[in-house]
C-alpha cells in the first residue's frame, strides 16, 4: 500500500504523516515514512542541490533533479518496501511535480506525464491525500511556525510575497484539477480543519479500504 500526501507548503502534510505513521504502527502495521526529495544517499545529495541552489536552477533542471531523486527513492526504497508488504507513506510524490513544475512554473503537461512515468517506473499511489489550503492561510501557518512577523501593509502582502502567492495559487489550482481528474485515488481534504479532525477523516478513508 502506497499512500502519498500532497498540498502547498504549510498545508499540514508532515503533521498528518506523523499522525498516520503512529496510528498504523500502533495498529501493528509495518510502516515506512519518506519525504521527497531525498531518502537515499544520492537522493539526499540531490535534495541539497535543490535546496541550496534553488534560485539558480532552471525550471527544466529543477524538474529533472526532482525526478532523479524520485527515481532513486522509488527503485531503491519504495518498491522493495512494498514487496515486503510495508505501508509506505510519502510526503510529496510526483503530483508535486505536476502541480509545482507544471501548473506553477508552466512546464508542458505531456512532458511532465512522461517524465513522472519514467521516474516512478509507472508506480501510482493507492491513496493521495490532498490537503487543500489557501496560500494565504498556508503562509500564515508557515510564518507563525518560524515566529516571523507577516509583512502585511494595508492588508496587502509585499511584492515578493505577492508574486509568491500567485505561484502558490497556480499550484493549488493544479492540485484541485488533479483531484478532479483522478477521483479514485485523490482524497480532497479541507486542510483548514483541525489536525485531529483531518486525521480522523484519513483513518476513516483507509479503514473503509480495509487498512487502519
Ligand atoms: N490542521 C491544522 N490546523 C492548524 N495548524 C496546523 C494544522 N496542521 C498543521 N498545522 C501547523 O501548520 C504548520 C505547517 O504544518 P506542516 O509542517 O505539517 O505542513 P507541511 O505541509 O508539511 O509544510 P511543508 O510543505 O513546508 O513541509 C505547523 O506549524 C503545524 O503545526
Ligand atoms: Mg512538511
Amino acid at each position: 500500500m502506497l499512500i502519498t500526501f500532497e498540498g502547498i507548503d504549510g498545508a499540514g502534510k508532515s503533521t498528518q504523516v506523523k499522525k498516520l505513521r503512529k496510528a498504523l504502527t500502533d495498529a501493528g502495521r509495518d510502516v515506512l515514512t519518506l519525504r521527497e526529495p531525498g531518502g537515499t544517499d544520492v537522493a539526499e545529495k540531490i535534495r541539497d542541490i535543490l535546496l541550496e541552489s534553488k534560485n539558480d536552477i532552471t525550471p527544466v533542471g529543477e524538474l529533472l533533479l526532482f525526478s532523479a531523486s524520485r527515481a532513486e527513492l522509488v527503485q531503491r526504497v519504495v518498491v522493495p518496501a512494498l514487496k515486503k508488504n510495508t505501508v509506505v507513506i510519502v510526503d510529496r510524490f510526483y503530483d508535486s511535480t505536476t502541480a509545482y513544475q507544471g501548473y506553477g512554473r508552466g512546464l508542458d503537461g505531456g512532458m511532465l506525464r512522461a517524465i513522472n512515468d519514467i521516474a516512478t517506473f509507472g508506480l501510482k499511489p493507492d491513496f493521495t491525500f490532498f490537503l487543500d489550503l489557501s496560500p494565504e492561510d498556508a503562509l500564515i501557518r508557515k510564518f507563525s511556525e518560524k515566529s516571523i512577523p507577516l509583512a502585511f501593509e494595508d492588508g496587502e502582502l509585499d511584492r515578493m510575497e505577492q508574486s509568491g502567492l500567485d505561484f502558490y495559487r497556480r499550484v493549488r489550482n493544479g492540485y484541485l484539477e488533479l483531484a478532479r481528474l483522478e477521483k479514485e485515488r485523490f482524497i480532497l481534504l479541507d486542510a483548514s480543519e483541525s489536525a485531529e479532525r483531518l486525521h480522523d477523516r484519513i483513518r476513516k478513508t483507509l479503514g473503509e479500504a480495509g487498512l487502519a
